[in-house]
């Protein structure tokens, strides 16, 4: 029997019984075929970067249905006879690209590109849904969700949605965001589905037929009578026990990890069984199949025609659970027994028993029975041979109310979660509904709560019996939200606890509230639609350079034939490897084995430091004189640090076999690890700073002090970390070469330091070294130092077996291992005079660099550099780098300097509250005069003409109409009770450094122009620059056709041996350190060929140039180092930010309702680059001030460690209207072309977003003090980062209803 799928149109057969049932689809995709456009990020059903299209054909109906699924969850025998769609199914450089390929690139929504070919198959599947509607059209509104729940951490998301919203029909050309297409008023062309792909070929459709049941592991009965007597032989079975899975979308292995690595004795694919694919309307109520997937239930309830206000809102709560791509395959009966057996915290479960469903169950002792939802929720876990048949839920008309006419049902549902549009569990979710007389009169109602850390959905009966009968008043709404809250108490251990528990009453006041006014005064603010202005100055001076070219290679990354590490074939006999981690801070090794002593499948061996060639060391960081250990020898010095590499002949079984490996660890006689700064301190266990890093202090702060005439003393701050979450994570591939030489694909940062720490590590000449990097799917700083024990555990393995060893890290493990951000606890004195002028700053700074230095050196200069971009008068710190039992921190984009930011805002705001003044007023004037600038910065303030921040500030100011929008806040924060709004400007200041960079320009014998550098294409656009300058370059030899010469040039990957000293990509300066390094090899280029012209006497072009060249003997290969030379190597980057915001008090939920960037680019290299760089950089700040919990337990583990928990911003959290402008600020001699850096410095900007969060959450809590009097918050506040929702809720009071009532009734009993 055969297992038979088209892919991209071509057919794949294979022999069922060969087939390993648990195989997902991606691994398939990946690893057996050639198409390797599908993305592994997460493989948990969180990111969206291996989205197909899958289209199932109907033999009956005649009819292709084609939806978008996640491959990392889908089994591939499920999707037998089914046809598969990749991006470069959609088009490829092949045949040509797909318009959607093009659109992407056209509107540079592609930086890194890992993400974006799951981006392209979800547009391109709503644009094809959309042709089959019955409108034919794609508005606006469909083209901002086409995308949601997919993932991208470079862009921002805005030219994506851009890229979508350029084929919807009702788009305004002057809305869409800054493209290569066309002029203002032209249009582009829509979507044009004749041509469309041809989703499900011909010959697939013949072969339809039922693979049955026989004797294989993957069974498909078609009806349930075969279903039960296959489960009845399997039952029967029982001395030789028979495991059975039962199957629908097999989703919820992304939430039961372990689920993916059991093996049954069969898997009983469910979803061919008709019965249970229908949805039947009867007469009271409707019937819907448990394996009907939740797309297509929200479908059949927006088409049901009674109870539709009942229906339709479920349909939209429904919405929000996962995405799209989840969805079109998870099930509702599969949602509903995760709830009933493993007690996820489901929606379905919460809104179902609200609406009153019930549950047909069929078990083959009892039969069919039917319970109703909260009985099957209640019950003992479902036995693995039952099944859930069918959902039933009642048509809720009147014959349903229990009264007359004149009652009226109404039916909510809310959830609170991090992501307003879904892919993000809730806190708590709620569903009420309640049958009301006079519109007053609750006549009875049924209150659901779920998720908020009960076993499961429940009802709050003795609320609701309170409520029946009752009239809505402020005393029925207190008492219902005080028993409430004796019902709706989180497990102990639940996270968030005290806010989980505060939103209940938050919800029921809400709906209850309705009824009393008759409007939602407290309706949340429905997400308005996203829109966005963008503002460049393109300047010809240095054409091509100056110009938005597209991106280098972006199509590529689009249709998915980019090829990143993991996308190397795999050389024959290639192995597998998967890290083995610390579980303990500070502990001895005794052993390591096998959980039962058993070698796991497919298992080669286990790498650990005893496999270090005796010749080498055991290194897996070497950045000049520092190392540190690749293995843990006897000691492990932090939760996360590598103590071996398990080898084995997939990636699949290495994984697998990690989480099989149990480490003996003894701690009996050792010290106690150091879990903090604070210990760190007191145990002096400090790592040095060298002094040439150590920044410089300002002028007298004991002078500054006394001449204060407000002091705040001794006031702390603490800052927590962020992970990466690069979309690729890490990996490599090492292949042994001869003569004891290796080669290393690796996805990494600084190749040369890679380099030369598998030299060391193997013990051989850095010359047998081969480091190769194409390019990286996003590093954001973690690819530097942590890309290198991948490397190198890599190589030591390939070396030790003699075969290639690749590893593909997990996403958990690269959590786990990689860290992030590095932590720190500030304590702060603050002098300052009545007007807000500061005059001293005295800061001691304790900064958690983990257990290892790493380059954490850096930190003390960037915080301090960035912290300085206010005139504190005078500056003194004491920082300290501490050495902990913590993972070790990288340096992450902006390492230092936002946190250094965000401590500057935050003592610029204490002093604005402690002297009751605007904090606008305080930050202006403590901005820097060129003078104080030049005070404090030295030489990399420049010249008087480059400092341009204050004069950005100013015109802000006009530009986002700053005034008038702090006054509209006013009256809006006057006038709404359970919504406030803040605005904040933030300006930033940025130092960046040059460094020596190499790179090499060729030109070969038909005229193309190979070029090399040794900065990383990591997404950043390094390369497409790269080309502009090398254009730049040549074109100065004026000869016929050096117009075009940008389409002649490729830049090739890094490769160590070819480019030494490539240094490192990293503190934004790279790219123009390259172009400088591309441009003085150009210069030597066209010093050789300037004879040639002269000689030519007239006219030449540039082939001929070059064939004469060539005919000559003029070298045309020229390669050089740029080094920064006399010009300051630092300089300093200005930018400036508005953001206005608005909290939701009932939930915390803070909505970015705008944002204004203005930002200082020099004159830019590629202005499409840089802005893309300054949105991509901002909505990653957003992330680290708003969004992203990086928690850890007191040991250092990490709990925060998978998509489910780890929260970056997606589409619905960016800035609804986002307005970026670059501000060409003229010529820098200094600079590269007159050019500044973009990476990083915008992420600063973010900290506007969590100032105006500020701003709100004082206005929440002044209400509150009215409401409280004496016993109200304090007006001196410090908001901590992340102002995630509980930490929002919890400033604005998590009482704020009961508060709310109480002063109600105080003021009502006093008339
Ligand atoms: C990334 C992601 C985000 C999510 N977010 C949310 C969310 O916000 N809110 C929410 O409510 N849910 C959420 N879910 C859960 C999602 O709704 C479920 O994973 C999905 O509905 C499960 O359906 P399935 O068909 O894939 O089930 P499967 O994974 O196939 O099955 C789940 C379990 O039920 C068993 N089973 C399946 N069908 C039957 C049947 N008919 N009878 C007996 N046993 C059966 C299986 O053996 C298995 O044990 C999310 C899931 C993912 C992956
Ligand atoms: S890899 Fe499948 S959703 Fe992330
Ligand atoms: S471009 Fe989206 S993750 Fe890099």
């Amino acid at each position: 029997m055969s297992l038979v799928l088209a892919i991209n149109g071509q057919r794949f057969e294979l022999e069922l019984s060969s087939v390993d049932p648990s195989t997902t689809l991606l691994e398939f995709l990946r690893y057996q075929t050639p198409f390797k456009s599908v993305k592994l990020s997460c493989g948990e059903g969180g990111c969206g970067a291996c989205v197909v299209l899958l289209s199932r054909y109907d033999p009956i109906l005649k009819n292709v249905e084609d939806f978008t699924a996640s491959s990392c969850l889908t089994l591939l025998c499920s999707v037998n006879h089914c046809s598969i769609t990749t991006s470069e199914g959609l088009g490829n450089s092949r045949d040509g690209f797909h318009s959607i390929h093009n659109r992407f690139t056209g509107f540079h929504a592609s930086q890194c590109g890992f993400c974006t070919p799951g981006m392209s198959v979800s547009l391109f599947s709503a644009l094809l849904d959309s042709t089959k509607s019955s409108s034919q059209e794609f508005t606006v509104l469909e083209a901002e969700k086409a995308v949601s729940g997919n993932l991208c951490r470079c862009t921002g998301y805005r030219p994506i949605i851009d890229a979508c919203k350029s084929f919807a029909s009702n788009v305004d050309i002057e809305d869409l965001g800054f493209n290569s297409f066309c002029k203002k008023g032209d249009s582009l062309p829509r979507f044009d589905s004749e041509k469309r792909v041809c989703t499900f070929p011909e010959f697939l459709k013949d072969e339809i037929k039922c693979i049955g049941f026989g004797s294989y592991k993957w069974c498909s009965p078609e009806s349930v009578e075969e279903l039960q007597s296959l489960l009845g032989a399997c039952k029967a079975n029982s001395d030789d026990v028979v495991s059975v899975k039962l199957v629908a979308g097999n989703t919820s292995t992304g939430y039961y990890k372990d689920e993916k690595e059991r093996s049954y004795d069969k898997y009983v694919d469910l979803t061919r069984i008709a019965e249970m694919r229908e949805v039947r309307e009867r007469h009271d109520r409707v019937e819907i199949g448990a394996v009907v997937t939740i797309s297509k239930v929200i479908a059949a309830l927006k088409e049901m025609r009674l109870s539709k206000m009942l229906f339709g809102k479920l349909a939209a709560h429904m919405e929000k659970i996962a995405a799209r791509f989840i969805r079109n395959i998870g099930s509702i009966g599969g949602n509903l027994i995760m709830a009933q057996r493993q007690h996820f915290p489901s929606d379905m479960a919460t809104i179902l028993v609200a609406a009153g469903a019930s549950i047909n169950i069929m078990s083959l002792s009892r039969g069919i029975e039917k319970v109703t939802l909260e009985e099957f929720l209640q019950g003992p876990p479902l036995d693995a041979y039952d099944l859930v048949l069918s959902i039933e839920i009642p048509f809720w008309h009147h014959e349903h109310s229990s009264s007359g006419t004149n009652s009226e049902l109404l039916f909510e549902t809310y959830r609170a979660a991090p992501r307003p549009q879904g892919s993000a569990l809730a806190y708590l979710n709620a569903a009420f509904l309640a049958e009301v007389k006079d519109t007053k009169v609750i006549i009875n109602c049924r209150l659901a709560f779920g998720a908020f850390g009960t076993k499961h959905a429940i009802r709050c009966k003795e609320v609701e019996e309170f409520l029946s009968g009752k009239v809505i008043t402020d005393n029925v709404l207190y008492e219902a939200i005080t028993l409430l809250g004796k019902i709706v108490r989180p497990q102990d251990g639940t996270s968030n606890l005290a806010y989980r528990s505060s939103l209940a009453p938050g919800f029921l006041f809400k709906f209850l509230h309705s009824l009393k006014t008759e409007k939602q005064p407290s309706s949340h603010l429905d997400q308005p639609m996203l829109s966005s202005s963008q503002r460049v100055l393109i300047d010809k001076e240095f054409y091509p350079v100056g110009e938005a070219a597209t991106k280098s290679g972006a199509s590529l990354q689009a249709s998915g034939e980019a090829v990143y590490v993991d996308d190397i074939p795999a050389p024959t006999n290639c192995l597998y490897g998967a890290f083995i981690y610390s579980t303990k801070p500070f502990a001895k090794i005794k052993g390591m084995r096998f959980k039962e002593n058993s070698v796991p499948d497919g298992v080669v061996g286990v790498i650990s430091c005893k496999d270090v060639p005796k010749s080498g060391n055991n290194v897996g960081f070497k950045f000049s004189s520092f190392t540190e250990p690749l293995f843990a020898d006897e000691f492990t010095l932090h939760v996360g640090q590598c103590i071996g590499l398990v080898v084995a002949d997939t990636q699949r079984h290495a994984d697998s076999a990690a989480t099989l490996a149990v480490v003996d660890y003894e701690t009996d006689g050792l010290e106690p690890p150091i879990l903090s700064v604070d210990e760190a301190v007191k145990k002096s266990s400090l790592f040095e700073v060298y002094p040439f890093l150590y920044p410089q202090q300002v002028g007298d702060t004991s002078k500054g002090m006394s001449e204060a005439d407000h002091r705040i003393l001794s006031s702390e701050i603490r800052i927590g970390s962020q992970y990466f979450f690069y979309m690729e994570t890490q990996t490599a591939l090492a292949v042994p070469d001869e003569d004891n030489s290796i080669v290393v694909y690796s996805s990494c940062q600084i190749p040369q330091y890679v380099h030369s720490t598998v030299a060391a590590s193997l013990g051989i000449p850095e010359n047998k070294v081969r480091i190769i990097t194409r390019r990286v799917g996003g590093g954001f700083g973690g690819k530097a130092v942590r890309s290198m024990p991948v490397a190198t555990a890599c190589a030591v393995a390939a070396n030790k077996l003699q075969r290639p060893v690749r590893t593909y890290v997990n996403r958990k493990t690269d959590m786990i291992m990689t860290g992030g951000r590095h932590p720190m606890k500030i304590t702060y004195s603050v002098g300052f005079k009545s007007t807000g002028k500061i005059t001293a700053l005295e800061l001691e700074i304790l900064i958690d660099a983990g257990a290892t230095l790493g380059l954490s050196m850096l930190m003390p200069s960037n915080i301090i550099g960035a912290l300085k971009k206010y005139n504190w008068g005078a500056l003194s710190f004491d920082i300290k780098l501490c050495k902990t039992n913590l993972l070790s921190k990288a340096i992450m984009r902006a390492p230092g300097d936002v946190q250094g930011t965000y401590i500057a805002e935050a003592i610029i705001e204490n002093v604005a509250s402690s002297l009751s003044l605007e904090v606008d007023t305080i930050r202006k004037i403590n901005l820097h005069t060129y003078e104080s600038l030049a005070l404090f910065y030295k030489d990399a303030a420049g010249e008087p003409h480059e400092y341009t921040l204050s004069s950005m500030w100013d015109k802000m100011g006009v530009s986002s109409k700053f005034e008038e929008r702090v006054s509209t806040v006013r009256d809006f924060n006057g006038s709404n009770i359970w919504r406030k709004r803040g605005i904040s400007r933030v300006p930033i200041i940025y130092p960046v450094s040059m460094f020596a960079t190499p790179g090499r320009v060729s030109v070969l014998s038909d005229g193309t122009i190979v070029v090399e550098v040794g900065g990383i294409e990591l997404g950043q656009g390094l390369w497409t620059k790269v080309k502009q300058m090398a254009g730049y370059t040549l074109g100065l030899l004026q000869c016929d056709g050096t117009e075009e010469l940008v389409d002649k040039i490729r830049v090739v990957q890094s490769d160590t041996l070819s480019m030494v000293q490539g240094n490192f990509t990293g503190g934004s300066t790279t790219s123009e350190g390259s172009c400088a390094a591309v441009r003085l090899c150009c210069e030597t280029l066209v010093k050789r060929l300037k004879p040639l012209i002269e000689k030519s006497g007239g006219p030449i072009s540039w082939n001929n140039l070059i064939s004469q060249a060539y005919a000559q003997s003029v070298n045309l290969s020229a390669s050089d180092l740029y080094t920064p030379g006399e010009t300051p190597t630092r300089y300093l980057n200005y930018g400036v930010a508005v953001s206005e915001v608005e909290v939701d008090l009932v939930t915390g939920k803070t909505t970015v309702l705008q944002t204004d960037i203005l930002y200082d680019s020099g004159k830019s290299l590629n202005p499409a680059v840089d802005l893309g760089q300054i949105e991509g950089a901002f909505v990653q700040g957003l992330g680290f001030f708003m969004l992203e919990e990086y928690i850890t337990d007191s040991e250092g583990r990490l709990l925060t460690d998978s998509t489910w928990t780890y929260k970056i911003p997606t589409v619905d959290t960016i800035p609804r209207q986002f307005n970026v402008e670059i501000l060409n600020s003229g010529c820098h001699e200094k600079r590269v072309l007159s050019s500044k850096a973009s990476g990083e410095p915008p992420l600063l900007l973010a900290a506007s977003v969590h100032c105006a969060t500020r701003e709100a959450v004082k206005e929440a809590r002044k209400q509150l003090r009215i409401w409280k009097g004496e016993d109200g918050p304090s007006l001196m506040f410090q908001l901590p980062v992340p102002a995630s929702m509980p930490v929002v809720k919890e400033l604005c009071g998590l009482d704020i209803v009961e508060s709310y009532l109480d002063w109600k009734s105080q003021v009502n009993s006093s008339f």
